[in-house]
């Protein structure tokens, strides 16, 4: 355990843990197709920051080293069978030449090292990838992204269709992962987490008083986008916190502090990301910088600066559509504190999530997630 006061580097804590983890996503991935094949892995081939699958790992250990279980329940240490199962793909692939196509029945155990994280958490942390993953394959359609991870987007590399029908492969290949934990209350709370990331993109799409009888961004506008922010982004990482714990046999009070964390984590998380929009370019994103306003979305910085400048109102309802409007809007957010604003309440619930773990007993792990926290504040892409 490192000394108080000195950081750790959440990476170093399931550093091991994570290097299995895009191996053990693309063996998930293999579908037979050679062209499938291509399109599922293509976000798989350069690593992303692992962000989701990393809380899960650390918070599964975390919550291990807490004493407090649900003791009606014992943690399933069983290795997960994660083989295709021969009706559910392509059944002529071959396992014998296609080494990507695990045999049937065989087992496909990722590391399994002495560090309190159960094979089905580990489990857990890549079907939170794979969520992950397909959200960006059908997001990047919806917005028309060129770049992603500093690489042409895959609607740009094969097109949209085949963005959105590898995207739908990996939540297929995400449910029979699911499935295979065993564990009802975790399958429902991942598979809400599919639902609730639609329901936010919607709420993202329909926003304005022009698509609605009902304005909904009229007074309370900061409101409507934090529940549309929880939805779109804290979820997958409350819920599969939340599963961590769950697998863990945890306490429901241990359970609810993962989940808390996770909320807020997520929401700080994605505030973060709304303000890099304004505030960081392209080329060091590694995808589309300023494309908000582009987009026709007010995001947080953007609702900050419209309570100090009603002349923003109008744009917002018609979605930045007007010639000059996305440079006036961009002027005005520069001009006022929206940005500053914007980091603020990021900083709020980061500090949030810090405090809902503040009972777990002291550990790297811990440690590993308060080190998250910071990170989510400092990070630049
Ligand atoms: C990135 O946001 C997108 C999301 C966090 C969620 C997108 C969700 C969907 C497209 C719903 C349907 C998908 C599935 C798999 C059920 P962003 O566009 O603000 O971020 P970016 O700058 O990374 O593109
Ligand atoms: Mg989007
Ligand atoms: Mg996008």
């Amino acid at each position: 355990k490192a000394p108080p006061g000195v950081s750790v580097d959440p990476l170093r804590i399931v550093g091991k843990e994570l290097k299995f983890l895009s191996n053990n996503i693309r063996q998930l991935l293999g579908s037979g197709h050679p062209a499938l094949d291509k399109v599922a892995k293509y976000y798989t081939r350069s690593e992303g920051k692992h962000m989701r699958p990393l809380l899960v790992l650390l918070m599964s250990q975390a919550t291990a080293l807490d004493p407090r279980k649900d003791l009606t329940r014992t943690p399933n240490t069983k290795p997960v069978d994660i083989s295709l199962s021969p009706l559910s793909i392509l059944e002529d692939a071959n396992p014998d030449t296609d080494p990507v196509v695990p045999k049937p029945g065989e087992v496909q155990n990722s590391f399994i090292g002495d560090d309190n994280i159960l094979p089905n958490q580990r489990r857990l942390a890549e079907i939170t990838e794979l969520i992950h993953t397909a959200s960006l394959l059908h997001d990047d359609v919806i917005d028309n992204a060129e770049t992603r991870r500093g690489s042409a987007s895959a609607n740009i590399e094969f097109g949209n269709k085949m963005a959105v029908l590898a995207g739908d492969f990996l939540l297929g290949r995400a449910s029979v992962a699911l499935a295979r934990l065993l564990d009802p209350q975790v399958i429902e709370l991942m598979a809400t987490v599919i639902n609730n990331l639609v329901q936010g993109e919607f709420m993202q799409l329909k926003n304005t008083a022009k698509d609605e009888a009902k304005p909904v961004y009229t007074n309370n506008t900061v409101e409507y986008y934090l529940q549309k922010t929880y939805l779109k982004t804290a979820s997958l990482i409350s819920k599969s916190c939340r599963s961590a714990a769950v697998l863990g046999c945890s306490a429901p009070e241990v359970v609810e502090a993962a989940y808390a964390y996770g909320r807020n984590l997520g929401l700080a998380f994605q505030l973060v990301d709304d303000m890099l929009d304004y505030t960081i370019t392209a080329a060091e994103l590694g995808k589309p910088a300023g494309a908000d306003l582009e987009l026709g979305l007010a995001t947080a910085p953007l609702l900050f600066a419209w309570k100090s400048n009603p002349e923003l109102g109008p744009m917002v309802g018609r979605k930045f559509s007007r010639e000059g409007d996305v440079q006036r809007a961009r002027e005005l957010v520069y001009q006022s504190n929206g940005v500053e604003q914007t980091r603020a309440l990021a900083q709020d619930y980061a500090d949030k999530a810090v405090a809902a773990i503040s009972d777990f007993p002291d550990s790297d792990a811990k440690a590993g997630l308060i080190e998250m926290a910071e990170k989510t504040m400092k990070r630049r892409k």
